[in-house]
């Protein structure tokens, strides 16, 4: 297992010199969808990932948020998000990251996140702890919601962003402060770290959370969806806290959907 770590640091730290090298550089900019940007870097992170991932492994499988991953019969499947927080990259806002997580039979197992403009290395094996450079994670111990610092996003094409202002909204009346910063994967790297108590998100895919949630949950943290449910990699939301302000929070998503009359249908 060490070895599928080590090769993933490499690879992001490579990924990430490659996003450093077209940073506030003259950019060409696709749309998948409306407000969905895609630009030459997240192409270009990606085909390098996922060629270095097929050299050092094989057989593995590879899912790639732009597609050029592959499928096998492995145990062993890559999520790879070649750059998220696309959105703040292509408008010149220095937060953004690259990210792989291997999951071992549907369950992730190692993962890295890493930061290029901080040089912050976020790694995570299942069972051996957080880290960051090398620093071992411990999530915050702020047990008092009205203390915390809470974060979400709001995916470019989701159709429920109605009911995550509402949430948007609560929390803001109830923290010291609600964060929206457009990556993922650094909102659970915060959570992991102690800068944020929670974080979540209604609609995210599997590259955007894999290896960010383990980091929340090996740094001492809790995950599960927004209702409660167990966390579930192929599921759409995904709340991770403290541990500590976890019910509290779960309170706050459960009061505004009864106060809409919504029913979260959550997988
Ligand atoms: C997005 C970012 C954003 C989140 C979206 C993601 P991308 O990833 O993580 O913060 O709100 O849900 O899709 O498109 O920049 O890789
Ligand atoms: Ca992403
Ligand atoms: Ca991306």
């Amino acid at each position: 297992m060490e070895s599928h770590l080590k090769t993933a640091i490499e690879i992001a730290r490579e990924a990430g010199g490659l996003l450093l090298q077209h940073f506030r550089q003259p950019l060409e900019i696709t749309y998948k969808r409306r407000s969905d940007l895609v630009t030459e870097a997240d192409r270009k992170s990606e085909t390098l990932i996922v060629e270095r991932l097929r050299g050092y492994f094989p057989g593995h499988a590879i899912v790639a948020e732009e597609g050029g991953g592959q499928k096998t019969d492995s145990d062993y499947c890559w999520f790879v998000d070649p750059l998220d927080g696309t959105t703040n990259f292509a408008h010149g806002f220095p937060i953004f990251a690259v990210t792989l997580g291997l999951a071992y039979r549907g369950e992730v197992v190692a993962g890295v996140v890493y930061d290029p403009t901080r040089d912050e290395l976020f790694t995570v094996e299942r069972g051996a702890g957080a880290f960051l450079n090398g620093q071992r994670l411990r999530v915050s111990n702020n047990g008092d919601l009205a203390e915390c610092l809470v974060a979400t996003g709001f995916p470019p094409f989701a159709s429920n962003h109605d009911l995550n202002v509402e949430f948007y909204f609560r929390f803001t009346q109830l923290t010291h402060g609600i964060r929206r910063a457009g990556s993922a994967a650094l909102g659970l790297c915060s959570v992991a770290a102690g800068r944020f108590d929670g974080f979540w998100e209604l609609k995210l895919n599997p590259w955007d959370k894999a290896a960010g949630t383990l980091l929340v949950a090996e740094a001492g943290g809790q995950v599960s969806g927004i209702t409660g449910k167990p966390f579930n990699l192929l599921g759409d939301d995904i709340f991770a806290s403290n541990g500590l302000v976890h019910d509290q929070m779960l309170r706050v998503f459960r009061e505004v959907l009864e106060r809409r009359g919504s029913v979260w249908p959550g997988r």
